[in-house]
């Protein structure tokens, strides 16, 4: 089926609280798993950026898992900046290890610093223009610096989309219901994201189909 976008940024106080208030435990947790298993004993020391952090659920796991980095969480919606920080006022764990800078990509006020690891959930099918991520990471990461993007990938058609959203949130509210499904249509399928990667000059990363919904792309650029 045909992509149709999405608004980019989700900054109705609504549509971010429902967000921050789903339980995405399981989901999360897989994608720290996930990228420990694509860069084996790998520790990760220094600074991760996580692109599009939403709440910062995932920037808290990551830094929990890995006590040695600090993670910076970029967002252009202030009303999820706002839900990180008051997350980030809470957490006892990870302390002044995570932090929020609230911004749109492309243009973002990201510091200039060596990044150990780039990370991204649920980033690039919001984006109209793909290559602003694939720009970002070109221009964040350096010879060694781990990358690990995951999305959804789009259906093959509106019933698949349809079943998809029967099958894993039934039980969730409206809005995040809608917000389900109006991704899956927005995503890209996984040839789409290859010939993104091509596009953006961007070699040796690897791009894997890993759930019925998901893709992942994930390795450190040749350069
Ligand atoms: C589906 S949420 C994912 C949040 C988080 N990564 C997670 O996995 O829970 C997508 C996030 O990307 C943000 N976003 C979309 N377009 C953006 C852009 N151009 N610049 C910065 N953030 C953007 C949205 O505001 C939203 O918070």
């Amino acid at each position: 089926m045909q992509r149709v976008i999405e608004p980019e940024l989700m900054d109705d106080p609504a549509q971010a609280a429902a967000y921050a208030a789903a339980d995405f435990a399981e989901a999360h947790s897989r994608i720290v798993d996930s990228f420990d298993n694509c860069f084996p004993g790998a520790d990760v020391k220094g600074q991760v950026l996580d692109l599009g952090c939403g709440p910062g659920d995932i920037c808290f796991r990551f830094a929990a898992r890995f006590p040695a980095c600090s993670v910076m969480g970029v967002d252009g919606s202030r009303a999820m900046i706002q839900l990180a920080n008051a997350r980030k006022a809470r957490d006892a764990v990870t302390g002044d290890r995570v932090r929020f800078i609230e911004g749109r990509l492309p243009g973002a006020a990201i510091p200039a610093v060596p990044f150990a690891a780039v990370i991204s959930n649920s980033l690039l099918h919001h984006l109209h223009e793909p290559q602003v991520l694939w720009a970002t990471i070109g221009r964040y990461a350096s010879p060694g610096t781990r990358i690990y993007v995951v999305d959804l990938f789009r259906p093959e058609s509106v019933a698949e989309a349809q079943r998809l959203v029967i099958e894993y949130a039934a039980s969730e509210p409206d809005i995040l219901r809608r917000d389900f499904y109006n991704s899956l249509c927005a995503a890209f399928e996984p040839r789409e994201v290859e010939a993104q990667l091509a596009t953006a000059g961007l070699t040796g990363l690897a791009v894997g189909v890993i759930s019925d919904r998901h893709l992942a792309v994930h390795g450190v650029l040749d350069k």
